[in-house]
């Protein structure tokens, strides 16, 4: 009973979608689930599908799409909106896009420009949140550079006073950066950090220091290594773990919708990729089950800190988080 009172607390009953959102600290909401586009982590999986993958995502009632410059695929992205919005199944204020500013435009006066160019390639006015994607700067060939995201986050505040952006927030900042963030008593708090969790990276001081500041989290790589990645040691769960089969069986639901629902029952927004209609659609089908206490914490056991994202080469960098 109390933990239902919990959850309707945090997880707003209105659905968007098929899924419920969130409130976020500028008083708009975020639709829980989101599609991923990203194709680095998973092999070299070709540009083409993600404007089928979109469009797949919301036929099957996904509101939130994630991209990011870097990706390559905002135009993909744009393309599956566009899409969508033509043959009348949304319409655009229906929807939650997010994008990122890569590294290499961390000066101040690079900010708003380069949101402006994800919005053409996008086919957007705004966007509805708007994160720096790492703490870390770099010059254009790669190289370190030492921007402070201070400053970078002055420019994020005019995306926000222009309404380019909707709402503004970073990614894999850890709890250190986002305090200092905080503490700069800037016009805007962020409204998200997006960062890596999964069974392996549970990630629980983070996460409650970010939901304790009123920062919502969004879970990145949430299948962990349930899915084959180029790691050849990673460790458990994959997807025929015998604890994760047993609470599947247990819902009727198969063990990749499990680690979602974990991470939606730990008040996170999943950002699950696929480009595979028919799981596409698995992984929104979340909202007729919820998992125990207990669940949540068997599943939370099998933590070990390892991540899928490492970035190689940069641990040198200023400001880098991990
Ligand atoms: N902020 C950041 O720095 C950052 C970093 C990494 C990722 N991200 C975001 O997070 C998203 C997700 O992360 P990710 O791509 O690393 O990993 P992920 O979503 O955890 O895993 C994607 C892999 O899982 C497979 N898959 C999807 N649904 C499945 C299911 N129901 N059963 C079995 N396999 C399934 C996909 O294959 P199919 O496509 O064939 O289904 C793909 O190989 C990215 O796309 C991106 O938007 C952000």
């Amino acid at each position: 009973m109390l933990r239902a009172v919990v959850l309707a607390c945090v997880v707003n009953i209105v659905l968007a979608g098929k899924a419920p959102t969130i409130d976020l600290n500028d008083g708009r909401k975020m639709p829980v689930v989101a599609l991923g586009t990203g194709r680095g982590t998973a092999g070299s999986a070709p540009i083409d599908e993600v404007k089928d993958a979109v469009f797949w995502a919301i036929e099957a009632g996904y509101r939130h799409i994630d991209t990011a410059a870097v990706y390559g695929d905002e135009e993909q992205v744009g393309q599956g909106i566009a899409e969508a919005i033509s043959k009348g199944l949304v319409k655009r204020e229906e929807l939650f896009v997010t994008t990122k500013l890569w590294n290499d435009r961390h000066a101040r006066d690079q900010v708003v420009p380069s949101l402006r160019e994800s919005l053409t390639r996008l086919g957007l006015d705004y966007v509805d949140l708007f994160l720096i994607h790492f703490p870390i700067s770099m010059k254009s060939d790669g190289s370190p550079d030492n921007i402070d995201y201070l400053e970078t986050w002055e420019g994020m505040e005019e995306a926000k006073e222009l309404r380019l952006a909707r709402s503004i927030g970073v990614s894999n900042f850890n709890a250190t950066q986002i305090d200092r963030l905080v503490a700069n008593k800037n016009a805007f708090r962020p409204a998200v950090n997006q960062i890596e969790v999964n069974p392996t990276l549970t990630q629980e001081p983070l996460v409650s220091h970010c939901q304790n500041l009123g920062i919502a989290v969004m879970a990145y790589s949430p299948f962990g290594f349930l899915v084959t990645r180029k790691h050849a040691d990673a460790p458990p769960p994959r997807v025929d773990d015998p604890t994760l089969v047993r609470i599947a069986n247990k819902y009727g639901k198969n063990t990749a919708q499990i680690v979602l629902r974990y991470l939606v029952d730990r008040g996170l927004v999943p950002i699950p990729k696929s480009a595979n209609k028919d799981r596409i659609a698995q992984n929104i089908d979340l909202f007729d089950f919820q998992l125990t206490k207990e669940e949540v914490a068997e599943i939370s056991k099998f933590n070990k800190n390892v991540r899928v994202i490492h970035p190689k080469g940069w641990e040198s960098y200023p400001n880098y988080p991990f």
